[in-house]
């Protein structure tokens, strides 16, 4: 298969502090933002730092690419710290993507913790049909872009620890009451979530999808830090996927 990745210094549009240690990047990247596809990511550089830090791909338009991330260490903190004008190297887009195009009968349910809601967005943009999604997040002031959500034409579900907005509870509790057999699921969060809906999902014999998040240091699937036991065989997060059928987990 022809690989369309690019990897070269794009400029920086915007880097927006959204609220609390979240942030939105926008960077300048057409062929990027042209080749991207729902589940994929990129892996950005780090001033001084040997390895690039890898982020699910938020949004596109024409000729930019938007990350959401949450600041959680040098990497994180550095990018936060970057201003309009500035540049950063970039490589992408990696990895594989969900399937677009969910059978006829099905409907599709998209799930997201955290800053899963990152891949999840992009997903709910490009996915040819609409249904419900469901986004879990500790308190309400940690659902972020959720004016941008409202726009996607799903039927929106929020969960939170401590019942600040929708659900009280865990989102994973909120996917077990609605789920139904005529599903196609689709998640993207911390892996404990992730592991509890890929049980649900298996028991019931729905298909599903999910990304899954592994440490990464090249993100191009040679170093081979990022493998993991699929049935009997070893792949690669960052290259098999890391988007995985969940039947196959
Ligand atoms: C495919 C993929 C997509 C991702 N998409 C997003 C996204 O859209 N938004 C977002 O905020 N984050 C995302 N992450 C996680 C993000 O890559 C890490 O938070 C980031 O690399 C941490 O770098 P750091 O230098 O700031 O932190 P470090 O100083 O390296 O680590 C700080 C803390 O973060 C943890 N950490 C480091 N790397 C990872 C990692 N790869 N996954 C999980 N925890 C990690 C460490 O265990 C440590 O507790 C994604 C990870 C992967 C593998
Ligand atoms: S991160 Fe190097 S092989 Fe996956």
């Amino acid at each position: 298969m022809d690989i369309k990745r690019w990897n070269y210094k794009v400029e920086i549009l915007k880097n927006e502090h959204i609220c609390l240690n979240f942030y939105k990047i926008v960077i300048c990247a057409k062929e990027i933002a042209k080749a991207a596809r729902a589940g994929q990511f990129c892996m950005l550089s780090v001033e001084n730092a040997y390895l690039k830090r890898p982020l699910s791909i938020y949004d596109t338009d024409k000729q930019t690419v938007s990350f959401l991330y949450k600041v959680v260490g040098r990497g994180t903190g550095y990018l936060s710290k970057l201003k309009k004008g500035d540049s950063i190297n970039i490589t992408g887009p990696l990895g594989s993507c969900y399937p677009l195009e969910p059978g006829k009968n099905k409907i599709p349910f998209l799930v997201a913790g955290g800053t899963g809601i990152a891949s999840i967005h992009f997903l709910a943009k490009q996915l040819n049909k609409k249904g419900l999604l469901f986004y879990g997040a500790k308190n309400k002031n940690e659902l972020l872009c959720v004016s941008e959500l409202k726009k996607l034409g799903f039927d929106l579900f929020f969960a939170t620890e401590d019942g600040s907005c929708g659900f009280k509870g865990f989102v994973t509790d909120l996917f077990d009451k609605n789920i139904k057999d005529n599903s196609i699921v689709y998640v993207c969060g911390p892996n404990i979530m992730a592991n509890k809906i890929i049980k649900t999902v298996n028991k019931l014999n729905i298909e599903g999808y999910v990304s899954l998040e592994e440490k990464m240091a090249c993100g191009i699937g040679v170093c081979q830090g990022c493998a993991i036991n699929v049935g009997n065989t070893k792949k690669l997060v960052c290259k098999d996927g890391p988007v995985f059928e969940m039947s196959l987990l």
